[in-house]
């Protein structure tokens, strides 16, 4: 049992989740157009982990009895300046995420839906990780700087990322 508004809520953000899969997407086309094989890898491994938090918010509607409705979307930026700017790009739109979330939780809690507060715990945690990992990066990227051959090492390290 879910009330409409709190279903109404999961929508919105299964769209979003949606909207994250395509921007990291477009994160992994570029850096591959630039050579960056490795970013490109990270970016599609993210591009896949937001599949499956849409798909994940998904179940959790149709357990609840409630029809999942997509609805249209942005299209997401095509270029970056450099992996930089994607990963700094990536922090900003996971911080978004973070405060979509915790205001899905506000919800959970006016409604008084105790289901809904236990699921997205999972998320919560979840984003602890999303920020982490894109501050990682950014902390690597910076070290960088304009070296070369320290970018190189970045890329294949970050090219070492696995599904998650
Ligand atoms: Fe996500
Ligand atoms: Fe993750």
């Amino acid at each position: 049992m879910i009330s409409k508004k709190s279903a109404a809520a999961v929508n919105a953000q299964i769209n979003r989740e949606f909207f994250s899969a395509f921007l990291y997407l477009a994160m992994a086309n570029d850096a591959m157009s630039k050579g960056f094989k490795g970013a490109a890898n990270w970016f599609t491994q993210q591009f896949k982990e937001e599949q499956g938090h849409a798909l994940r918010f998904a179940k959790y509607l149709e357990d609840q009895g409630a029809k999942v409705e997509l609805g249209a979307m942005d299209a997401p930026k095509t270029q970056w300046p450099g992996l930089l700017a994607m990963f700094k790009d990536a922090l900003a739109h996971e911080k978004k995420v973070t405060a979509w979330i915790n205001e899905l939780a506000e919800i959970a809690v006016a409604e008084k839906d105790f289901a809904m507060q236990n699921m997205l715990v999972w998320f919560i945690n979840e984003q602890v990780e999303e920020e982490a990992n894109c501050n990682d990066a950014i902390w690597m990227l910076e070290m960088c700087g304009n070296s070369k051959g320290s970018l190189f090492m970045a890329d294949h390290r970050l090219g070492k990322r696995g599904e998650d």
